[in-house]
């Protein structure tokens, strides 16, 4: 697959956030969906304790739990760094501070963590990576895709950009 950890951010956003930055309604979440480039949200996990059905797919998950969770300690200050030198160009309305926001978002991923081992095996978090999806036409009703196109446009080709738009959602009408 030729990916490594070393060049993965793996920073994952809460239930709720993507319920709302997706405006999930409860119809939407009862379909099948897709995750591309999931990396350690908790969506997964929350929406499969609620009875949903959600496959994630993510070139980090070749890698096991422990794997992950050691890069996710060793990335978080530089990002949380990141975030705070940046303060000023993001809105705090919903998340009232950059402390706020790193808590929300190492939960976030503590839940990932503990589900992985188990999604894993039941076949909820597949290894992949965009373009090419291990998936038939028609698996599932809505492909959900955020903060992938953005962070990783450095490594992307204009062509593969072309393919997809950043907060994909593609709903049935
Ligand atoms: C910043 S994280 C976003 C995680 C999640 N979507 C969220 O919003 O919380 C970006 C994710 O894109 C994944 N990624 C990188 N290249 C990818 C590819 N070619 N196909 C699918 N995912 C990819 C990374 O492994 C990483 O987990």
């Amino acid at each position: 697959m030729g990916f490594t950890l070393d060049k993965v951010l793996p920073w994952g956003r809460s239930y709720e956030e993507y319920v709302n930055m997706f405006a999930l309604t409860e119809a939407d979440l009862g379909l099948r969906i897709l995750g591309c480039g999931d990396g350690p949200t908790a969506f997964n996990s929350a929406l499969t304790k609620q009875g949903g059905n959600v496959v994630s797919v993510d070139p980090v998950y070749v890698f096991d739990a422990d794997q992950i969770r050691r890069r996710i300690e060793k990335i978080y200050e530089t990002v949380m760094t990141q975030i705070r030198k940046n303060h000023n160009d993001y809105v705090w309305e919903i998340i009232p501070s950059v402390e706020h926001l790193g808590s929300i978002r190492m939960t976030a991923m503590e839940t990932f963590l503990a589900d992985f081992d188990a999604g894993k095996q039941a076949g909820r978090y597949l290894p992949g990576e965009l373009p090419s999806l291990p998936f038939a036409n028609g698996e599932f009703d809505i492909a959900l895709s955020s903060h992938f196109l953005f962070l990783y446009s450095a490594h992307l080709s204009a062509e593969f950009q072309r393919g997809g738009n950043e907060l994909l959602v593609i709903k049935p009408v």
